[in-house]
């Protein structure tokens, strides 16, 4: 414990229910602020930011920032800074499935819990889990799963799929083509993208026109969301081969940018501002108050990541094990519907929504499709279940 600003919390640490002070301690923040992600690690901060300011506890912590840039070797430097240097108690964060992989052995080693705010590679709780990894956020497998098993509800068997090639592109193609493949789809043909780096989209759009598919998978975030889904409207194919993706590729965060060319692409994912529940209501009055415009899901992850700290942090936990102990013991009904952590992996167990694009009141929104409840994922090899 670090002796600043006690005295501040002693006031409101009563409202945790907690009957001691609320010790300070340091985050590590580690999200991008440059490159094709830095959108998305504004928005997560911002809602980290917000969970403290609501729970009155912004001088509990004291925060480190890092930028990540998205690269692997980059975020292991920082990674490295932030807790041998800055003593983090904690670190949150990491937008990037390829820096989730490469600080996962110095996490693990230097017992240090982290709170994955958005990466999902799916290893990091499966067979490369750790006690001390907790993700609020989702895993690659568990938000493209279920897309596997709507689209042939929805009359559509063959499918053309594209991603960016790296970690979290190839398992949500992966993952989506073995559920597809269950439920009687077939994958006809796709590509990876060199990541971060592919401007023009329409050889491979084209490609896909030529496959004989129905419909188009295809995971895409951040700058290359926007990018793919503006050109996929230039190509005017939207009738003969309708967009479907693990919906970071028309989430509210792109929607302005995206514009019409969004109509009608579907997406699942575990958020999505529309939701009509009391706590979302809340959350995005609150959001929109500090931010004039509507939350996206990574701002609901900084949020949960905010919370469950906070959460841990009042039940007395103020150091590395304690927090590491602690953490994934938190469960609340949020903004994005029932949140509990799995003990089995330290992966979020959360409903996924299946949405489409629409127009209202000259507003594009999210309409909810299918609700799937309580998705989980299998363990994968990993052992924290006993
Ligand atoms: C990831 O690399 O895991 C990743 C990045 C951006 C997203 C989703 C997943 O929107």
């Amino acid at each position: 414990m670090k002796n600043t600003t006690v005295s501040a919390l002693a006031l409101t640490a009563g409202l945790f229910g907690g009957s001691a002070a609320m010790a300070e301690i340091t985050v590590g923040m580690m999200l991008p602020t440059s490159g094709t992600y830095a959108a998305l690690g504004q928005e997560i901060d911002a809602g980290f930011m917000l969970a403290l300011e609501e729970a009155g506890q912004q001088d509990a912590v004291r925060i480190v920032r890092e930028d990540t840039e998205a690269r692997p070797q980059v975020g292991v430097q920082k990674a490295r800074k932030l807790v041998m240097q800055d003593e983090a108690d904690v670190l949150v964060g990491l937008v990037s499935s390829g820096v989730l992989g490469a600080i996962r052995d110095f996490v693990d080693g230097s017992q240090v819990p982290l709170i994955v705010a958005n990466a999902g590679n799916d290893e990091a709780t499966g067979d490369q889990c750790s006690r001390y990894i907790t993700r609020v956020s989702f895993s690659n497998a568990q938000v493209s799963r279920p897309m596997g098993e709507y689209l042939p509800t929805a009359g559509i068997t063959k499918v053309y799929t594209l991603a960016p090639d790296y970690a979290a592109g190839r398992q949500m193609i992966d993952a989506f083509t073995a559920e597809f493949a269950e439920h009687g789809g077939e994958v006809v043909g796709g590509e990876y993208t060199p990541f971060a780096q592919t401007e023009d989209f329409g050889p491979y759009l084209t490609n896909a026109r030529a496959s004989g598919a129905e419909a188009l998978f295809v995971f895409y975030a951040g700058g290359e969301a926007i990018s793919f889904v503006n050109q996929y409207g230039s190509f005017g194919i939207s009738d003969s081969l309708p967009l479907y993706g693990t919906g970071f590729l028309n989430s509210q965060l792109y929607l302005d940018a995206e514009g019409d060319s969004a109509i009608g692409t579907v997406g699942s994912l575990h958020y999505v501002p529309s939701l009509d529940t009391p706590e979302n209501e809340a959350f995005v009055a609150a959001y929109q108050e500090r931010h004039n415009k509507l939350p996206s899901e990574y701002a609901v992850q900084g949020y949960d990541a905010g919370r469950v700290l906070i959460e841990a942090m009042a039940t007395g936990a103020d150091d590395r094990e304690s927090l590491a102990e602690a953490i994934p013991q938190v469960s609340y009904t949020g903004p994005r519907g029932p949140l509990e952590i799995d003990p089995a992996t330290h992966n979020v167990i959360q409903n996924v929504y299946i949405y489409e694009i629409v127009k209202e009141d000259d507003r594009l929104t999210q309409n909810i499709l299918a609700t799937i409840e309580n998705v989980q994922d299998e363990p994968h090899g990993c052992t924290l279940g006993g």
